[in-house]
């Protein structure tokens, strides 16, 4: 199946539902997958949905479990409107009974989620945020700003920020 036949799936199966929990996932869980928990939240607010979406995020990796995300991504974030305060921590296999969408940043991260999913129904949760990205996106992934200047922060926040609001508006409740 395609990917954005996946994507369609995960659409039909979930655009009902009452709740909507999603989760994001980086390497670090300080960059990428916190700022898109932010951006996410912030829209979600916007469209007045913020008792029907729970939104976190989670690294594969463990470098940083309990600290806030990485200053630079704060500062790029913070003038754009967002405030970032998730406190790094990493995937488990249990967050897939919690979460109805998890969502990797590369495939990188993809392939770690596959390994800790335990059945295939959870492996179906998992789509990449590039599949949420315009499809005129030369993007399949959201690129990994740790060791970029600031042009690398602003990237992901514009890639963030256009697959945040395609998921929102893919998944909001009819008017
Ligand atoms: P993230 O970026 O996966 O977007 O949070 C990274 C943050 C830290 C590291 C790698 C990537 N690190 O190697 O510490």
């Amino acid at each position: 199946m395609s990917d954005q036949n996946h994507r369609q799936q995960v659409i039909d199966r979930l655009k009902d539902k009452e709740k909507i929990k999603v989760l994001f996932v980086c390497l670090g869980n300080i960059c990428r997958s916190p700022a898109a928990e932010g951006v996410l939240r912030s829209i979600v607010d916007g469209g007045g949905e913020s008792s029907r979406w729970v939104i976190d995020s989670a690294g594969t990796g463990r470098y940083h479990i309990g600290d806030l995300p990485d200053k630079r991504m704060r500062v790029h974030a913070a003038r754009r409107g967002y405030t970032l305060d998730h406190r790094c921590r990493q995937v488990t296999e249990s967050d897939f009974d919690r979460f109805d969408l998890i969502i990797p940043m590369d495939a990188s991260n993809e392939q770690n989620l596959r390994r800790i999913a335990p059945d295939p129904d959870s492996e179906r949760k998992i789509v990449q945020m590039a599949a949420w990205v315009g499809l005129a996106s030369r993007y399949d992934h959201i690129p990994d700003p740790y060791y970029e200047g600031a042009e690398g922060f602003e990237l992901v926040l514009d890639l963030l920020e256009d697959g945040c609001r395609n998921l929102y508006e893919s998944l909001r409740k009819p008017i």
